[in-house]
């Protein structure tokens, strides 16, 4: 079976490592609040160029919290994109704001700045570009957008962890950087994946790194002083111990990720029906996600023939967030969704990961060369 990710094989390359740092961790019995979560907060902060990590239980906690450290509730409203992971729009939901969702761009499937702009309201408190897939999101234009309506960004860096973005002539910086805050998942197949869940908040902010941390904690400080309901969202000490490990091999991962990606882009260069993905001007893209587009009536067959060879592959995301009955009241979307409308019947992600090898690779590039010889044959292209 080649699965979408090899996590697994992953671990055997660090193997030694990582059950090192575990045996630590078990011999202290440290197991909430040890000292592997502050040394990885300073260790991400420092790889991502900001100068607050506060970690948490997971990425949706990561957004949820950062937005009731804002103070974001009823009243308010936050600019998110129509094609992304439900988290984006529940975090807002559930402060009480109302999530409004923008149109995305087709071709990088990210959050689509003209839609932002035209849905900018005098209730708006935040936009939150979520970069889709390992690739930025047009932040120097939506930063200029925020800055005029005087309103944050929160970026969901979730999918892309590790990637940059060029903001001026020359200074690139590390997505997550950017904003007012940058939210991540440690979920297992993230770019940066634990074994278990995790997430995190990083901000230059010093008053807002503070807050999100008491609210992480019950809302306490100092201990048994309760100033405000908050939540218990923290990361395991074996978690952390685990993402020290990992950090460390970060780079090299992302650069085998985006080899095996550059593999398929020249592999299946020129094949009739699908359209490989595209990477914007300015941004490195972590490929999280190996995305292609292809003519709807094809899709679904491909993906059964793809599974009949033991290749695994996925749809993120069959449906727009605008369309879902649990958004049906508690959201706004009065713009037409012509970019994010092509997506949901179109798109179709191949195993990526930073331990794909490259057999695989070419038993998934044959197979799908198979598949649309005859498929896209049979409708005469
Ligand atoms: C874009 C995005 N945001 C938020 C989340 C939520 O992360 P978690 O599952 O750690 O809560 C995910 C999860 O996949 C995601 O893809």
């Amino acid at each position: 079976m080649i699965r979408m990710v090899e996590l697994y094989g992953q671990y055997l390359t660090v193997k030694d490592e990582v059950d090192a740092a575990v045996e630590e961790v078990m011999k202290s019995s440290a197991f909430i609040r040890g000292p592997q979560v502050r040394l990885l907060e300073e260790e991400l902060a420092e790889y991502v160029g900001v100068d607050h990590c506060i970690t948490c239980g997971n990425g949706t906690d990561a957004l949820l919290l950062t937005f009731a450290a804002m103070g974001i509730g009823r009243g308010d409203e936050v600019i998110v994109p129509s094609f992304t992971f439900g988290a984006v729009a529940e975090s807002v939901a559930l402060t009480g704001a109302t999530p409004v969702f923008a149109d995305v761009n087709p071709l990088t499937f990210n959050i689509d700045a003209q839609s932002v702009e035209r849905l900018m309201s005098p209730r708006t408190r935040a936009i939150v570009p979520a970069h889709m897939f390992g690739q930025p999101c047009d932040m120097p234009r939506l930063r200029s957008i925020a800055q005029a309506g005087g309103v944050a960004i929160v970026e969901d860096n979730t999918q892309s962890f590790g990637a940059e973005c060029r903001m001026g002539e020359s200074a690139k910086a590390k997505t997550g950087s950017i904003g007012l805050a940058g939210c991540t998942s440690f979920f297992p197949t993230k770019v940066l994946g634990c074994y278990g869940d995790g997430g995190a908040v990083f901000t230059d902010n010093a008053e807002l790194a503070s807050k999100i941390r008491q609210l992480a904690n019950h809302g306490q400080k100092p201990k048994y002083h309760y100033r405000s309901l908050g939540m218990n969202s923290r990361l395991d000490t074996l978690q952390a111990a685990v993402l020290r490990v990992k950090l460390r091999h970060l780079d090299e991962w992302i650069a085998a990720r985006v080899r095996a990606a550059k593999r398929y882009d020249e592999a299946l260069a020129g094949v009739a029906g699908i359209v490989l993905p595209m990477v914007s001007e300015g941004v490195t893209h972590v490929y999280h996600q190996y995305t292609l587009k292809m003519i709807p009536e094809l899709r679904d067959g491909l993906r059964e023939f793809l599974g009949s060879q033991g290749i695994e592959t996925m749809v993120y995301y069959p449906a727009l967030l605008n369309e879902q009955y649990a958004y049906r009241e508690i959201s706004r979307s009065d713009i037409c969704m012509d970019g994010a409308r092509q997506l949901p019947g179109s798109v179709v992600s191949l195993p990526i990961c930073s331990h794909l090898e490259m057999r695989s690779q070419t038993k998934v590039v044959a197979a799908i060369k198979e598949f649309m010889s005859k498929g896209a044959g049979s409708r005469g292209m």
